[in-house]
């Protein structure tokens, strides 16, 4: 069955009412983003005083456009948005966007109750009020007021918070990670968190669904839509120190709530809790990459001491262990190293380790039965050539036998200049799980554990 939000991602057909001829306006941007998409629908401009915008027909009334409207953008200020709802209801659209603030994020309660009471029998979806749209990477679509386009990539956003949803679009960008969705709720009058985890959990341009949150509207709703999710779902909860919680309740007027209580809830329904905006890009980039971990037990491999006891450490305060190699494995690394060291786990591969050193190490621990996920580790030393450890990377991530092979993800992370920088930039680009810090390397390696137990409940379940 079709799911009710499919037109509001792929409208054939779509108005910006409040569109608008002045180019410093909301209007003017909203309208010119549908315009510039790389995507094929029709477009109507409503405005009372002009008979063309950008090029387009103009018409005065929503109720003037003689087609029927799949989706309409709202960018009027917020006394006359309950007018141009019940256009709405009269042309019998299906979606619409209510970028206009001034809401109950303003205190004003009774504006949005009307609207409320006007969509209220209607079985339209209403995203907002107080919103910036969205960014729909995967079919080209920006119905959206924000500048600026988001790498396509697997990951649908869900954002509390206009204003770092848009930050986190140039996030993602610099950080290489390929959105699929970025989508603002704001006041939630209708369209809320588990509508859209339940759109995304089907969506198949969607891998991974990341959330910031403050407070949810209706807990056990959000909660039973993360458990029907077959997908991993990242959430960034925000407001969880008592000084958090003030800034929440002035921020969108809502209640952050207990952090224990959510933490314990978002666990429970198999959801994974990110510390910021950050760690989820690098939890997602991970999980639409490499395969989840079955287990808890990594295997290191550095060319620097230190590295490997700084993940070693990282690893086991977020729940990972770090055994100590099988006597199959040690023999078989044993034969790599130079014989001043003897391999342990972290396996030292030692400061001139070349790309095959690297590559034969991370092997031997894929093929051991107790590790399940490995990390390659590279730090910048004097004379180990930072090409030869980047190559290595490139070519065991990115080599699909590998994976099908031994269904074990593999991370990695570096410590170095700016030789180094330029390197991971390219493996990145690659969508190399690539990270400049042991702890956010192994938090990224619990996010691959935390779903791997999850798809074995799953499994358990027989789901
Ligand atoms: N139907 C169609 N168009 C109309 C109507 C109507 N009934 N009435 C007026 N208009 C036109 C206006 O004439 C104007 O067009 P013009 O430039 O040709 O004159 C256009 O609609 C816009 O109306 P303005 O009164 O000029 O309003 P303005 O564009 O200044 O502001 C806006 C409207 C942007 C919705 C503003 O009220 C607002 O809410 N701003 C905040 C938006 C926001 O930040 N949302 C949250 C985003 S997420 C985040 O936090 C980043």
């Amino acid at each position: 069955m079709t799911h009710r939000l499919e037109t509001f991602f792929k409208p054939k057909s779509i108005a910006v009412v409040g569109a608008s001829a002045n180019t410093t306006k909301i209007g003017n941007a909203t309208l010119k983003n549908i315009l510039i998409s790389d995507y094929d629908c029709e477009v109507y401009p409503i405005n009372p005083k002009e008979k063309q915008i950008l090029g387009e027909k103009c018409y005065k009334k929503l109720t003037d456009v003689p087609n029927d409207i799949d989706l309409v953008l709202v960018s009027v200020p917020a006394k006359i948005v309950p007018q141009i709802m019940r256009d709405c209801v009269q042309k019998k659209v299906k979606n619409v966007i209510i970028i206009s603030s001034g809401f109950s994020e303003a205190g004003n309660h009774e504006l949005e109750d009307e609207l409320k009471s006007i969509i209220e029998k209607t079985d339209m979806n209403v995203l907002g009020p107080n919103v910036m749209g969205y960014k729909n990477s995967a079919d080209g679509l920006d119905a959206s007021f924000v500048y600026g386009k988001a790498r396509k990539g697997d990951l649908s956003l869900i954002s509390q918070s206009g204003a770092l949803g848009i930050g986190m679009i140039y996030l993602a960008n610099n950080e290489f990670v390929g959105i699929s969705k970025i989508i603002g709720v704001g006041n939630k009058l209708d369209i809320d968190d588990d509508d859209l985890i339940d759109y995304f959990a089907q969506d198949p341009d969607t891998k991974v669904i990341g959330l910031y949150i403050e407070a949810v509207k209706d807990g056990r709703k959000f909660m039973n839509s993360i458990k029907r999710c077959k997908k991993p779902v990242l959430v960034v909860k925000a407001g969880i120190s008592e000084a958090g919680a003030r800034a929440t309740a002035s921020h969108t007027g809502s209640m952050a709530g207990s952090d224990k209580i959510y933490g314990a809830a978002i666990k429970q329904a198999g959801g994974i809790r990110c510390r910021d905006v950050v760690e989820l890009f690098d939890m997602a980039r991970a999980l639409a990459g490499q395969p989840p971990a079955r287990g808890n037990r990594i295997g290191i491999v550095t060319n620097g001491g230190g590295l490997g006891i700084l993940l070693t450490d990282a690893c086991v305060e977020n729940g990972l262990t770090v055994p100590k190699l099988s006597k199959t494995t040690y023999k078989k690394i044993d034969k790599i190293l130079p014989d001043l060291i003897k391999p342990n786990n972290p396996v030292d591969i030692v400061g001139d380790a070349g790309f095959y050193r690297y590559e034969a190490a991370t092997r031997a621990l894929l093929e051991d039965s107790n590790i399940d996920g490995v990390i390659v580790a590279s730090v910048h030393g004097g004379y180990a050539r930072p090409q030869e450890f980047t190559g290595a990377i490139l070519k065991m991530i990115r080599e699909r036998k590998l994976h099908e092979e031994y269904k074990k993800p593999i991370l990695a992370t570096w410590v170095g200049g700016k030789e180094f920088e330029d390197l991971v930039w390219d493996l990145k680009s690659a969508g190399v799980p690539i990270y400049p810090s042991a702890w956010r390397t192994a938090r990224s390696m619990m996010g691959l554990y935390l779903e791997g137990q999850r798809l074995k409940r799953e499994k358990k379940k027989g789901n």
